[in-house]
């Protein structure tokens, strides 16, 4: 069996949210489980490719309506990630410092029809190929309908969901840009009057997934208006947690530390990532520390911020460290809230793996008061770092946090997204904080929980089993 992960974003190439975290590591541990998994994905001009040596393997064309453009697959010659690593060169479109931006209709739909293009030629052909997101979600409809790709139409495609809300949406006046294609199927592509990639993928895909169980039966009823599209394609549908790299995320090993820690000493090796986040950041040792990581976005809860924050800090019985960016609004209220509480209070607006990490291992508690979270990585690296995770139960939150008051409970939980209870979960934690024996045990506890991607590896395997195994009975 022989798997190629497509996608905008891969860790350690490039990086935005969750899904590079996701699409760098799933294919190594699907690897340990006798099955080739490859990741195929654009070349960015960024600190990976400029530090890395590359080889180019295929050299191609591709047409968007009448704008041609000459595409290299490269591959590494350096690097072991644990994977195969292919990278579509697109000088023009796909070369740049950054993965997101206003043109990426045309950025994407290029990469794809590359990617189609040169798994066309290739002999050793993949067995499967999974799509992630909807900068990869035309695929499956080009391989069914295109006729320039009709020998690739026996390849299953499962589709990943790792978040609805984007869609790609784009108008029908672009539709000249598709190969030639079955034009009675054009409503294949349509949904609500545009080209909608998601929805296309959601109608195409062999199988499509969401990345957690939760996440799956939420989008039944809201899915930023695909909701009867996924009640009416659920036959095909599966929710599969996603899982960590628990050799990237290991307190006894991560290099970015500033001191490594185990269980058994997760007290004094936290106290230190702790300590030196305090000296940085002008804060007080002695409270409890509360961080959020994250992009400032309506979906993350992140507007509510402000309020919340002072609400909590106006109480002084604790300290907030931020890291993130996204909306400016946002941003300048973060920042202006410094000035009031100097010595509790601090924001790094921007973004840095390092700090992510000594703040995951410092902290004492993890917020995420998210609106929306088709899973959630960061209560599972906060939970591997021992740090207790405040959530609001929803999506893959739901599916991986117990509240304290519950049976094995070890996290702080909420239901709604408003100040109050967002306030109130905060101060929970302040109590269970001065316990420091029922703190102390949790935070043991929680280390010990495994969310590595052995089992989530495991069942996606199945899924790719099953797809041949529904092929052959037709
Ligand atoms: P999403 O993909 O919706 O942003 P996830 O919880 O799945 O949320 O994953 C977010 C990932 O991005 C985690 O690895 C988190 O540590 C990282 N991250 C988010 N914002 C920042 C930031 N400002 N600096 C460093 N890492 C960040
Ligand atoms: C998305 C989701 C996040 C998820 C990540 C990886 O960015 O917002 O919840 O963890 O994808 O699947």
């Amino acid at each position: 069996m022989k798997i190629l992960h497509i996608s905008a974003e891969c860790y350690p190439i490039a990086k935005v949210g969750g899904l590079a975290d996701v699409v760098g590591s799933l294919p190594k541990y699907q690897n340990n489980q006798n099955v080739t998994s490859e990741v195929i994905m654009p070349y960015y001009n960024n600190k990976f490719t400029n530090q890395n040596e590359f080889k180019s393997i295929y050299e191609g064309k591709v047409n968007l309506d009448v704008n041609e453009y000459e595409f290299r697959i490269l591959t590494p010659t350096s690097i072991d990630l644990g994977y195969n690593l292919f990278l579509v060169d697109i000088p023009e479109l796909l070369f740049k410092d950054y993965v997101y931006s206003n043109d990426d209709t045309e950025r994407f739909f290029a990469f794809q029809l590359a990617v189609l293009n040169w798994v066309t030629i290739w002999e050793n052909k993949p067995t499967t190929l999974h799509c992630h997101d909807h900068h990869t979600g035309l695929i499956p409809f080009l391989i069914s309908e295109s006729y320039v790709y009709s020998d690739l139409k026996d390849i299953p495609t499962v589709f990943t969901i790792h978040n609805a809300q984007y869609q790609g949406w784009f108008s029908h006046d672009k539709v000249n840009m598709f190969p030639e294609f079955n034009f009675d199927h054009v409503g294949l592509l349509d949904w609500g009057g545009s080209i909608n990639p998601l929805a296309a993928a959601i109608k195409c895909a062999w199988k499509v997934n969401t990345v957690s169980p939760s996440y799956m039966e939420e989008l039944k009823f809201e899915a930023n208006g695909l909701e009867h599209l996924l009640s009416a394609e659920s036959e095909k549908c599966v929710g599969i947690l996603n899982g960590i790299d628990t050799d990237v995320w290991n307190p006894e090993t991560d290099s970015y530390l500033i001191k490594n820690y185990k269980t058994s000493t997760v007290q004094s090796g936290s106290k230190e990532n702790k300590k030196w986040l305090c000296n940085e950041f002008n804060l007080d040792e002695k409270k409890p520390l509360f961080a959020f990581i994250g992009r400032l976005v309506g979906e993350k809860g992140s507007d509510l911020f402000p309020e919340v924050f002072r609400a909590v800090l106006e109480k002084n019985e604790c300290n907030i460290l931020l890291l993130g960016s996204g909306n400016n609004e946002v941003e300048n209220a973060l920042n202006e809230l410094k000035g009031d509480f100097e010595g509790t209070y601090n924001a790094f607006i921007g973004y840095d793996e390092r700090l992510s990490h000594i703040i995951y291992a410092g902290a004492d508690f993890l917020l995420m008061p998210s609106r929306v979270e088709p899973c959630g990585l960061n209560q599972m690296y906060s939970l591997r770092y021992g740090t207790i995770p405040v959530v609001r139960s929803i999506g893959g939150l739901k599916d991986t946090v117990i509240d304290i008051s519950k049976e094995n409970g070890f996290g702080i939980c909420h239901n709604e997204v408003n100040k109050e209870e967002i306030v109130t979960a905060i101060d929970r934690a302040v109590e269970l904080y001065k316990n420091q024996t029922a703190y102390k045990k949790h935070r043991k506890n929680i280390m010990s929980i495994d969310h590595s991607w052995g089992a989530s590896a495991k069942e996606y395997i199945n899924l790719y089993q099953n797809l041949k195994t529904e092929n052959y009975a037709e």
